[in-house]
């Protein structure tokens, strides 16, 4: 069962966005491709850190926001509360639409999830984008055996890496970031 996050952390994370917005988060989502109307899904959105740049950036599009816990769902509505192009999901696999979208991102959600899980996640992720949609994630370096994994799974669908850089992220260390493109 998912650990619904302490006052505690949501708190925590709360200050991380405010000192930290423009240099992780928004950094993260000015390099995702997007031109505006594209239908994205913020996998694993948290309190909607990264969702909350992205979500500018789509004027004409649509943002998804998704996650597995409850609490972090209701904390991502409060913190986008003044955008009308936004759904929120809770997590109950499968609920994604084949071919629906144009843009999959995840920003440190990948390495938190299972082995087991992983290869399933990632099938229904992929398969919810549509031909030439993108799939961009941030997951943190030190995670060796989990960034490896990923890679593997993406790369077993099909997926072509377009882009790949490691940033360094305050207070949480070198990130791997990689865009890839589902042809
Ligand atoms: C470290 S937080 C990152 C949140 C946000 N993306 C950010 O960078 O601020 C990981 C998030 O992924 C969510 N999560 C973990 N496993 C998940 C799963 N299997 N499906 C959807 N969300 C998941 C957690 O509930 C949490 O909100």
């Amino acid at each position: 069962m998912q650990k619904e996050p302490a006052c505690l952390e949501i708190l925590l994370t709360k200050i991380a966005f405010i000192l930290y917005g423009k240099s992780v988060y928004k950094d993260f989502a000015d390099r995702l491709p997007l031109k505006g109307w594209e239908h994205v899904l913020d996998f694993g959105c948290g309190m909607g850190t990264v969702a909350y740049y992205a979500a500018k950036k789509l004027p004409l599009g649509h943002l998804t926001c998704l996650d597995i816990s409850e609490r972090w769902l209701k904390t991502c509505r409060k913190t986008l509360r003044r955008y009308g192009n936004i759904n929120y999901l809770l997590w109950k696999s499968p609920v994604l639409n084949k071919k629906s979208l144009d843009v999959v991102y995840c920003h440190f959600v990948l390495h938190d999830i299972s082995h087991g899980e992983l290869e399933k996640v990632i099938q229904l992720l992929v398969e919810s984008l549509k031909p030439g949609g993108i799939l961009a994630f941030r997951e943190p370096l030190n995670e060796t055996e989990k960034i490896s994994l990923i890679k593997l799974l993406v790369e077993q669908k099909g997926l072509i890496l377009k882009d790949s850089r490691i940033t360094d992220i305050p207070m949480m260390g070198n990130a791997l970031e990689s865009i890839y493109i589902k042809e």
